[in-house]
C-alpha cells in the first residue's frame, strides 16, 4: 500500500492550554502570561495551587484566561469522577506557570494528593515547566534531580533565567522565571515540534534472546534506550508509533502500539507485519546474528564434557525490508569498532538504507553506548558522506534522527 501522505505534514496547531499556576511570588506574572496566551489564540483552562492562591486571586487569574480556574477546593466536588481526569482530556499542551520546587517533586515523584498533580499525572499531552524559585532551591540536587527525572519523560523547561529575584535581600540569582512573551514563544514551539503528525513510524529495540533450550539464550547488552526515545521522541511530535521491542526493563512510552518480541525471527514477523503500512522505519534493534540451529524443548543436563553447539545465521530482517522498500524511509544503526564510516556507508548500501548511525560498544565508565544515557554517534549515507554528532542525550540523538527522516521526507514528496 502506497503511503497515504504525498506532500508533506502540515504542522498541527495546537489550541487547548491548560495552565497550572503555583505557589512562587512570580505567580505575580501569570496573569500577563495567561492574557499574551490567550491573545496568541490559545484557549485556555487553569488549575491554581493553593498557595499560588495566597499570590494571586483566583478572579484575577479566571479574567485574564477568561476561563474557570480549577482548585482543590472544587476537586471532587458534587460530580461523579475526579476534576483532574476531567481536565486531562483537555489540553494539547500542559504549562506549569511559576513551578515552585515542591511541584516538581511532586510530579517526578508521581503523587497526587492535590488537583494539580493528579492533573499532572492524567494528562498525555506535552508538559512545559516554567520554573521560579530560590536559586539555592534550584541548584539543589533534589530539584535537579526532579529535573532530570522529568525530562526523561519528555517533559520541557524553560528557564529559570538569571535575574534579579522578588525575594526580599536576595539580590539576583538563577531562578527568575522567564517572562511571559518566553512562555509563549516555548508553547508555540511545542506547537510547530508537532511536525511529524500523520506519519506512522515502526521502530525497533532492545536485544532479541535466541534459546538454546528453554532456560538459556545468546543475547547481547542492548537496554533499549535509544529505540525508546526514537519512539517517545516520535510521539511526542505527533507521530504514529509501532514499538517492536525485545525484552528490556523499560517502560513503553505512552500511546505507542506495542509489539513484544523474544527472537530475532519474531522480530522479523513483527516487522514485515507492519512494514506496508508504515512511513519510515527506525531499526535500534540489537538483532542476534545467529540462533541455535537445534533448540531443546528441555533444559539440557549440565556434562564435564565441551559442548559444542551449532548456529545457523539469522535473516538481515533490515536488509529484507531494504529489498521491499517503496515510498518507506529506512534508517538503521551500526555498532562498530573501527573503520567506522567505511563499513556503515557499505551496509546503508547494501541494505537499500537512507542513512545509518554509526555508534560504539559501551565505553566503560564514559556512560556512553550500550545502556547508558548519552549516545556519540555519526551519521552515514550511502554514498559514503557523513556527520559526526558531539556527544548527546540519547533523547537528543532521537530528536535529530526524526530530523533526519523528516528532510529526507520532504526531499521525496516536494519536488
Ligand atoms: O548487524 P549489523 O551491523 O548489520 O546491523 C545494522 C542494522 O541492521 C541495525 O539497524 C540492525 O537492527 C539491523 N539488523 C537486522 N537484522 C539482522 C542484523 C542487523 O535488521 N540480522
Amino acid at each position: 500500500m502506497r503511503s497515504r501522505y504525498n506532500i508533506l505534514p502540515m504542522p498541527f496547531l495546537l489550541k487547548n492550554v491548560l495552565v497550572l499556576v503555583c505557589g512562587s511570588v512570580a505567580a505575580g506574572k501569570a496573569p500577563t502570561a495567561l492574557r499574551r496566551l490567550r491573545e496568541a489564540g490559545y484557549t485556555l483552562q487553569v488549575i491554581a495551587t493553593a498557595r499560588a492562591l495566597e499570590f494571586v486571586t483566583a478572579l484575577t487569574l479566571a479574567t485574564a484566561a477568561e476561563s474557570e480556574v480549577h482548585t482543590d477546593l472544587d476537586w471532587f466536588k458534587v460530580q461523579p469522577g475526579g476534576k483532574h481526569l476531567e481536565l486531562s482530556h483537555f489540553p494539547d499542551a500542559v504549562v506549569v506557570l511559576a513551578a515552585t520546587s515542591d511541584t516538581m517533586a511532586r510530579a517526578a515523584l508521581g503523587l497526587s494528593g492535590d488537583l494539580a498533580s493528579a492533573t499532572l499525572l492524567s494528562v498525555r499531552c506535552p508538559i512545559l515547566w516554567v520554573p521560579a524559585m530560590n536559586p539555592r532551591m534550584w541548584e539543589h540536587p533534589a530539584t535537579q534531580g526532579h529535573k532530570t527525572t522529568l525530562e526523561s519523560w519528555g517533559h520541557h523547561f524553560v528557564g529559570p533565567v538569571s535575574g534579579k529575584l522578588g525575594t526580599r535581600g536576595e539580590g539576583a540569582g538563577m531562578g527568575r522565571m522567564v517572562e511571559p512573551e518566553d512562555v509563549v514563544g516555548a508553547v508555540r514551539a511545542l506547537v510547530t515540534a508537532r511536525d511529524l503528525e500523520g506519519l506512522h513510524f515502526l521502530v525497533t529495540a532492545g536485544p532479541t534472546r535466541e534459546y538454546l533450550d528453554p532456560v538459556r539464550f545468546i543475547s547481547n547488552p542492548s537496554s533499549g534506550k535509544m529505540g525508546y526515545a526514537v519512539a517517545k521522541v516520535a510521539l511526542e511530535r505527533g507521530a504514529q508509533v509501532t514499538l517492536v521491542t525485545g525484552p528490556v526493563s523499560l517502560t513503553p512510552p505512552p500511546g505507542a502500539k506495542v509489539v513484544q518480541i523474544e527472537s530475532a525471527l519474531e522480530l522479523k514477523a513483527a516487522v514485515d507485519a507492519a512494514f506496508e503500512s508504515v512511513d519510515a522505519v527506525v531499526m535500534t534493534a540489537a538483532v542476534a546474528d545467529y540462533r541455535a540451529s537445534k533448540p531443546s524443548s528441555e533444559k539440557e543436563t549440565k556434562t564435564s564434557s565441551a559442548l559444542t553447539l551449532e548456529l545457523t545465521p539469522n535473516p538481515d530482517i533490515l536488509k529484507g525490508l531494504g529489498e521491499r522498500k517503496t515510498h518507506q524511509i529506512l534508517v538503521g544503526f551500526a555498532m562498530e569498532t573501527d573503520k567506522g564510516v567505511d563499513k556503515a556507508a557499505d551496509k546503508a548500501r547494501r541494505k537499500n538504507l537512507d542513512f545509518i548511525l554509526l555508534n560504539y560498544p559501551a565505553r566503560v565508565g564514559e556512560g556512553i553506548g550500550f545502556g547508558a544515557d548519552d549516545n556519540e554517534v555519526t551519521l552515514v549515507r550511502p554514498d559514503g558522506t557523513f556527520e559526526v554528532w558531539e556527544r548527546m542525550t540519547k533523547l537528543e540523538v532521537g530528536k535529530r534522527v526524526l530530523d533526519g527522516i523528516l528532510e529526507r521526507w520532504k526531499e521525496r514528496n516536494v519536488k
